[in-house]
């Protein structure tokens, strides 16, 4: 699979959204297209670290980096999402290795948190090293943990 990683646009904002919207995490949650829409916009005009997966001149993911996000000190994964025709194909692996490449200067863990009963992205997460640290009780929504996973810096990057 290849594909190219390119800063995300407004333009790019409705698809992205979309691809959220239309997840088991969207569903569950009861986002809106419109929301999320204005929810990447704003964080794109707040200069963050958004980008996305080009294959074949379509986006096919995108992501967001927060180099500090998580206790301001390490890197933070905020969302990241693929387009349902695509999934299994490894867009999702290429997103979630330049997150870490392109945080690594921080020089800490790689952290982020998912739902948990999100499994099939729990399991992703596994495969790409990393590790169950922690939950939190109905932190989201009422009923629902989120798991805080950690990839110690000792792993390779991407693997
Ligand atoms: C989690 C997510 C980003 C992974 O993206 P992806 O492009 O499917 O990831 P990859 O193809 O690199 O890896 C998916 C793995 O599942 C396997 N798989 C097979 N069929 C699959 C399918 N229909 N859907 C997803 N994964 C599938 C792949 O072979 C791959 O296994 P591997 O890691 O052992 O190689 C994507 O599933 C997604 O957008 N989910 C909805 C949004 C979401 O839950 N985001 C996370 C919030 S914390």
């Amino acid at each position: 699979m290849s594909a190219a990683i390119r800063a995300m646009e407004r333009a790019d904002a409705p698809t992205c959204a979309r691809m959220v919207v239309d997840s088991a995490v969207g569903l569950r949650y009861g986002f809106t297209a419109e929301r999320m829409t204005k929810t990447l916009s704003d964080a794109l005009y707040e200069g963050g670290d958004l980008f996305v997966a080009e294959k074949d001149g379509l986006v096919a993911g995108f992501a967001w980096a927060d180099p500090k996000g998580a206790f301001s000190t390490a890197p933070y994964l905020r969302l990241i999402a693929v387009d349902p025709a695509v999934r299994g194909g490894g867009i999702g692996a290429i997103l979630l290795g330049e997150f870490e490449r392109r945080t690594s200067a921080v020089g800490r863990d790689w952290c982020l948190l998912v739902s948990d009963f999100n499994e099939s992205a729990i399991a992703f997460y596994v495969r790409h090293g990393y590790v169950r640290r922690g939950s939190l009780p109905d932190f989201a929504r009422p009923g629902v943990a989120e798991i805080l996973m950690v990839k110690p810096r000792g792993v390779p990057l991407g693997s």
